[in-house]
């Protein structure tokens, strides 16, 4: 899109939120206050073997008229580029625990085809493995979450990779490596020890999977100067027993047992029903509230899991690790139902936009997360059909947040009014603040409310405010969206409807969309 295009939707955008603003709210940043970093493993992704996640979303192979590097697509790399992905996990998900990494390495011609049983029962030739993942980490700056096989592996299989790809020395895994032509191991920090374990990575009780957890970890070794950052696996959403269990164990062995456990993982998805999840974009106002009001839950479990971590670890030594949220609704009509493709609207935007907030607000504890998924799953940033490729809100969302990536959290105190449709009251805006490197404060703001403008008046406590400028990711309608072979109908634009006065910035957000202002 052209820039003077941008500067009109721009302003057209400050216009509408001046003519609908319901109502005042007041935020408070708290600019001489911060203390914790917002890491920038919050903005992680996830890549699983699903549907067109990896094959035709990421991978094309080299032979491929789509043009690529070294297979990888080069479109989606230069847009995940953009976003500055610090971290994608990987190969799953509930196809990490059939994946067996042997069958990925190697003359790609010779290894071997599987069924990919959780999604769609399609053919997993295994073209793409390890070797093809940490070359699409090392194109993108990113580093690899590991995701092992407890489900259907075995204590051998996972030490054995750890050492395929960690170890420098003279041992069989690291020569298998070199004679598939890298010589030199990769640095893998982030490492999970299963994958919701409760269900589809084995059916284990909490008590079980505890010991299951130690034993494993006992044998994935640290070589040659790697550092592995073991990640637990959790229970459903609110199974905090399965927390106490786990951090349980982590007393009970530590002392003797140093890295038995870094992080602690909540699985969470924004679904209301999973026998109704809805359209992506066919909705109305009272799906939207559905959706924001499952989406605030987020808050409750990070202070509830938070709160039995606390009791274990009241030095916020193990992170919590939120390593697959986002919205969950129906595929798109026509598509295979195991492959899990959907639209993505603006209430993605600002599903996203939430729980970004929340992560910020939390992120003495929440230290890496990863949406689900990256590419063509569920609330994906890019979709891709053939040689297309479009950008959806949530990337826009993830793109105009990277200043908050490694930035000091600055707490927020946010007075908010509230919507209400069939009877869910939701609050109008979420926020966070943060000061990056170079001293300049961002404040992202959503509007929650799909109907109506919302103004605000803030302050920065403790510092002074002589400049704003901003950005604002809006559209016309609340299920507004990109579509393939259309020009963008949700992007960034500038957005100039902010002001100072007194130290005081006043703004209106237009409906249904997410503001970032940078204040000097
Ligand atoms: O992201 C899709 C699936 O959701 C993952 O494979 C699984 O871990 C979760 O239930």
């Amino acid at each position: 899109m052209k820039i003077k295009q941008l500067i009109v939707i721009g302003a057209l955008v400050a216009l509408q939120g001046r003519l609908l603003a319901q109502s005042e709210n007041v935020l408070v940043v708290h600019a001489d206050a911060g203390k914790d970093t917002i890491s920038r493993f919050i903005y992680g992704q996830f890549a699983e073997h699903l549907g067109h996640g990896i094959y035709g979303g990421l991978w094309v192979g080299e032979k491929s008229a789509i043009p690529n590097t070294r297979g990888i697509r080069t479109d989606v790399l230069d847009a995940l580029r953009k976003i500055k992905v610090p971290a994608i996990r990987w190969p799953g998900g509930c196809f990490a625990d059939e994946y067996h990494w042997r069958d990925g390495i190697g003359p790609r011609a010779s290894r071997p085809r599987m069924v990919n049983s959780n999604w769609g029962g399609v053919t997993e030739d295994n073209s793409f493995g390890t070797h093809e993942f940490m070359d699409l980490c090392e194109q993108l700056g990113s580093e690899p979450v590991i995701c092992g096989n407890i489900g259907s592996g075995s204590v051998k299989e996972m030490a054995d990779w750890v050492q395929y790809m960690t170890s420098a020395g003279e041992n069989p895994m690291s020569a298998l490596r070199r004679s598939n032509g890298r010589n030199a191991p990769w640095t893998v920090r982030f490492w999970c020890v299963g994958n919701e374990t409760f269900g589809c990575g084995g059916i284990m009780d909490a008590a079980h999977y505890a010991n299951e957890f130690a034993r494993y970890s006992f044998f994935l070794k640290d070589f040659d100067g790697n550092r592995l950052y073991k990640i637990s696996s959790g229970g459903l959403p609110e199974d905090y027993a399965w927390t106490e269990t786990i951090m349980k164990k982590w007393r009970e062995t530590d002392g003797w047992l140093q890295g038995f456990l870094s992080g602690y993982s909540l699985h969470y998805y924004t679904v209301d029903d999973w026998n109704h999840k809805g359209s992506a974009t066919a909705f109305e106002e009272r799906d939207w509230f559905t959706s924001l009001s499952r989406t605030l839950k987020m808050e409750e479990l990070i202070q509830r899991h938070s709160a039995i971590m606390d009791t274990y670890d009241a030095g916020k030594r193990i992170g919590l690790i939120v390593d697959e949220w986002g919205n969950w609704f129906d595929v798109e009509p026509g598509t295979n139902p195991g492959f899990l493709f959907q639209q993505n609207t603006l209430r993605d935007a600002v599903v996203a936009a939430v729980n970004l907030n929340l992560f910020h607000k939390y992120c003495s504890r929440v230290k890496l997360t990863s949406i689900a998924q990256m590419v063509n799953v569920l609330q994906a940033m890019i979709l891709t059909r053939d040689k297309e490729m479009l950008l959806t809100p949530t990337y826009y969302v993830y793109k105009m947040y990277t200043v908050h990536q490694d930035a000091v959290m600055l707490p927020v105190d946010l007075q908010s009014g509230t919507c209400t449709n069939g009877g869910k009251t939701i609050p109008a805006l979420s926020a966070s603040a943060s000061r990056d490197k170079n001293g300049k404060v961002h404040l992202s703001i959503a509007n929650l409310d799909p109907a109506h403008a919302q103004s605000v008046r803030c302050t920065l406590a403790g510092a002074k405010t002589t400049a704003v400028t901003g950005e604002v990711i809006a559209g016309p309608a609340m299920n507004a969206h990109n579509e393939f072979g259309k020009p963008e109908a949700v992007t960034i634009a500038p957005f100039n409807g902010a002001t100072i006065e007194n130290g005081v910035i006043t703004l209106t957000l237009p409906a249904h969309a997410v503001v970032t202002l940078e204040v000097r």
